[in-house]
């Protein structure tokens, strides 16, 4: 164990160097136009895996993104882990914003500046550079490991959740990793879990047939942006409750003993308020804001588009608008029944005046795993060896869609090993993710593939 932790130490710089390669290619999901960069950064994958000492690396196909698939069964009778992460990485914009390229990674102090510093590259290569580390010492890993990196789970992992059900042997394990979330601050190892869902609509209204003149019409017919925001202002209510009738239905109340654990979380919404330059926070009355980030279901407009939006004025009553909605959920909600609900009450609250079409676009179950597990247990001490500090469990306001999937399908447990913080601006310019959590994360995931052996 010690070579393996020096030869991690002493190989830190070359690991960024290829980190900083995985972290040039544009690999953006939700964007077709990126198709080739997919491949190409699965191959990528491929040959980290190769490099690392991994056997029958490949790519599988599937109807969007290529699987990657890499595995070494060498420790008879011992446990199987199943790895898993994403190489997609989600759009840049506003590009405008970015201090330095999105994707020619830049380190600046401490940190590592590219979209999927974070989210998720530099989690997913932590386990690559710890299974290269004991190929590379003691020759073998003390259990049996299998990676599978996807690319489309920052689009809903549709197609991995059809080759779960196909290739459930493949994948057979005792474990499954993830390191796809955060710390609970920076310092403090964490293991998460619980994840909320997500369903997310596009609604579309459309006016009258065409761009019109602002003053030759203005005031005769509906403009269809004034009456998506106020159908949009609908959705939520003066105490932060969502609307949408039966929304609340299969809402699981949290247990009391775990809204003492949160209590118990050290967490100041001053601070919290003022990282964010806002004067006061605002959510859902009656929630702390742990409770409402980690065991609330909210509703939010993630865009909006309509009308003339360049420099100056020009003066039109445009003919359509639309907005992007997600709602984020919490055990036992339905995305699919969420969804439809959302649509028939949306559809039901439009004004006559405006034709409304909604839409469905991806989203993902809720979850909370068990912690009583030894999966679970040997995580926990691996990041407290890692960090020098006691591991806390927390919940996750974010989704992973694949992990309902992995509990149903694999019947394993899943270990929620985050390495990130809330403040690396995820989905936002400038991401960024800690050199030093990079490295604390290799130590981990080498510690933890010790201690799960035993
Ligand atoms: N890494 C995130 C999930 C996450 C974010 C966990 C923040 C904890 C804190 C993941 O890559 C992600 O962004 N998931 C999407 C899933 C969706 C597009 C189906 C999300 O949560 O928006
Ligand atoms: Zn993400």
């Amino acid at each position: 164990m010690e070579n393996v932790i020096s030869y991690i130490t002493q190989n830190k710089n070359r690991y960024i160097n290829e980190l900083k390669e995985y972290l040039s290619i544009p690999s953006i999901s939700t964007l077709s136009s990126h198709k080739k960069d997919m491949k190409r950064c699965a191959d990528y994958v491929v040959k980290q895996l190769k490099n690392a000492g991994l056997k029958k690396v490949k790519t599988y196909p599937t109807a969007g993104n290529p699987l990657v698939y890499g595995e070494w069964l060498g420790a008879p009778g011992k446990p199987t882990v199943l790895i898993y992460g994403h190489y997609d990485v989600q759009p840049v914009d506003p590009i405008k914003l970015w201090k330095t390229p999105p994707f020619e990674a830049t380190i600046k102090g401490d940190q590592i500046y590219a979209r999927g510093a974070n989210d998720n590259k530099g989690q997913n290569f932590v386990h690559i550079k710890s299974v290269e580390a004991y190929f590379k010492t003691i020759g073998k890993l003390p259990v049996n490991v299998k990676f599978l990196i996807e690319g489309e789970e920052e689009i809903g992992s549709k197609n991995l959740e059809k080759f779960l059900k196909e290739q459930k042997s493949l994948l057979k394990c005792d474990a499954v990793m993830i390191s796809d979330t955060s710390l609970y601050a920076e310092g403090i190892p964490t293991i998460s879990y619980g994840l909320r869902g997500l369903c997310y609509m596009e609604i579309e209204l459309t006016g009258p047939n065409r761009d019109l003149h602002s003053g030759s019409f203005g005031g005769s017919v509906a403009n269809p942006i004034n009456e998506l925001a106020k159908l949009i202002s609908k959705l939520v209510d003066d105490k932060g409750k969502i609307t949408i009738p039966n929304f609340y239905k299969d809402v699981q109340k949290m247990p009391k003993k775990e809204r003492e654990l949160i209590k118990s979380l050290k967490f100041s919404d001053k601070a919290f308020a003022k990282e964010l330059d806002v004067k006061e926070l605002k959510g859902e009355e009656g929630y702390n804001t742990l409770e409402r980030l980690w065991a609330r279901p909210t509703l939010d407009c993630n865009g909006i588009i309509g009308g003339f939006t360049e420099e100056g004025a020009k003066t039109v009553l445009p003919s359509k608008a639309s907005a992007k909605i997600s709602m984020r959920l919490v055990p036992d909600q339905d995305p699919e029944i969420i969804a439809k609900e959302f649509a028939k009450y949306v559809k039901s609250i439009a004004p006559k005046s405006v034709k409304i079409n909604v839409k469905a676009l991806h989203g993902g179950y809720p979850v909370v795993v068990s912690l009583d597990d030894k999966a679970i247990r040997a995580a926990a001490v691996a990041t407290s060896k890692a960090f020098g500090k006691k591991t806390v469990f927390t919940r996750e306001g974010g989704s992973i869609p694949i992990v309902v999937d992995f509990k149903k399908q694999l019947n394993a447990p899943v270990i929620l090993m985050g390495l990130g913080l809330d403040t690396d601006d995820i989905h936002s310019p400038n991401e960024h993710f800690s050199l030093k959590n990079f490295e604390r994360g290799i130590y981990s995931s080498a510690y933890f593939f010790n201690e799960f052996a035993k």
